[in-house]
């Protein structure tokens, strides 16, 4: 038998996708007041008035982009019933859009069909905006367009916002109505725009705050009834990760990420019941991602000193003073023949360290003798770095003492 066979074992799961960010929910659970106030907003629709636009706002995981698609598909699908109403709704992400002229091509081509798509340069900015008059009028009606993360757009870009909710008062459409939906999770967006686009994007506003443990405990339930099997949860398995996701910012992706991370940790073990140990693990699990990331983002010379803290902590040299650890980082910055920066570089960087999790610092009095020093120690696994800093390992090479420390999934060799 191989060591590395692929078997399908137990699963706790019926339809794992369910967990997963492309799904789209048939229902909303909670949240009612926000959804009242959305639904209402949304209301002129069904009448063919032309709706007020509506900037939508609340940091991420909250459920902006979930209940715009569940109201789309709803007024999709009760517009049918008048006859006299015809509604076309647009749904655009604006991720990679940062221009006014992208956003203007990406629109027409999301309102034309597969063959008639149009190329993203070789127009001029008026030839593409007629398109988009032509296209927005070809059927007239009412045109619901969503702009989700509207804040790509990058500031002074912002000119087709304004085009789009005046189309109708300077002539560029007559007998379409158009309603623009912005959605932002950053909550200083509209800070930047120009005063005009602004008054005439926010005609309306809603805000939608984070969940807190309940809440998210209904939204765990309803995706966990048909992800998993009937027994597939411990009864603990639900309130811990909704209490996981409270306390990192109410945020529904997260403690549905966290569900999903733990029923696949019950799946490796090939049991069908997730525990509330599963979800311990699943919790580290992604903490872990969340560090490897972090640190890899770092400036170079900040791996350097990881891979110097990871030095001192495998030789049983931590806490340590920076002192300390500034001879070791030369030593690492020489055997990668690298200029290394100064101790008070080192020693603020040691600072932004801590400021990101990766290091905790203790302050010692010296007493009667005066002043103070401080001393810094590991706040992660030592193989987590190593493994966020594979480059540096390969430009400085392996010290033996943290060969033990490299994980399998790099292949190093030491000096
Ligand atoms: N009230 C709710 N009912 C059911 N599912 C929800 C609800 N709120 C959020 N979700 C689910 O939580 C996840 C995150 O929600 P969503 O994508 O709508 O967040 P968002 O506010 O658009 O975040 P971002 O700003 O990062 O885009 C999705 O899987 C969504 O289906
Ligand atoms: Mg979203």
């Amino acid at each position: 038998m191989g060591q590395f066979e692929f078997k399908r074992g137990n699963t706790p799961y019926v339809n794992r996708g369910a967990l997963t960010d492309e799904y789209t929910p048939n229902s909303l659970v909670g949240r009612d007041d926000e959804l009242e106030e959305y639904h209402s907003a949304l209301e002129p629709v069904i009448w063919g008035e032309t709706p007020k636009n509506i900037f939508l706002y609340g940091k991420t995981g909250v459920g902006k982009t979930a209940s715009t698609k569940y109201f789309l598909k709803q007024l999709e699908a009760d517009s049918e019933q008048y006859d006299d109403l015809v509604l076309r709704t647009v749904f655009l992400n604006c991720d990679g859009l940062e221009t006014s002229y992208r956003l203007c091509i990406a629109l027409v081509n999301q309102m034309r069909s597969a063959s008639q798509q149009i190329s993203e340069s070789g127009y001029s900015k008026s030839e593409a905006y007629a398109m988009l008059w032509e296209e927005l009028e070809s059927r007239a009606g009412t045109v619901l367009i969503v702009l989700d993360e509207v804040d790509h757009i990058k500031s002074g870009e912002d000119s087709i916002l304004y085009q789009l909710s005046r189309a109708h008062a300077n002539g560029n459409v007559s007998d379409t109505k158009i309603g623009i939906i912005g959605i932002s999770n950053d909550l200083t967006f509209t800070d930047d725009l120009s005063p005009k686009v602004k008054s005439s994007l926010c005609e309306r506003q809603l805000h939608f705050p984070t969940y807190d443990a309940t809440e998210l405990q209904d939204v765990l339930q309803q995706r966990a009834d048909i992800a998993f099997k009937d027994d597939g949860l411990d009864e603990g398995v639900i309130p811990l990760c909704a209490a996981y996701g409270a306390k990192e910012a109410g945020d529904a992706r997260k403690a549905l990420d966290l569900l999903l991370e733990a029923g696949d940790v019950a799946r490796e073990n090939k049991r069908s019941l997730v525990t509330e140990d599963d979800v311990n693990r699943a919790q580290s699990r992604l903490k872990s991602k969340k560090v490897r990331r972090g640190i890899q983002g770092l400036h170079e010379h900040d791996h350097y000193i990881l891979y110097a803290l990871c030095v001192l902590a495998a030789n049983g040299k931590m806490p340590a003073r920076t002192r300390v650890i500034y001879p070791q980082y030369e030593r690492i910055c020489e055997a990668g023949d690298i200029d290394p920066h100064t101790s008070r570089w080192v020693s603020d960087h040691l600072d932004e360290l801590k400021m990101l999790g990766l290091l905790s610092v203790t302050e010692k009095n010296l007493g009667r003798k005066g002043g103070k020093y401080r001393k810094w120690d590991l706040k992660t696994d030592i193989s987590n770095i190593l493994e966020s800093i594979e480059e540096t390992l390969k430009v400085v090479g392996v010290l033996r003492s943290i060969e033990p420390y490299i994980p399998d999934s790099l292949e190093l060799r030491s000096n």
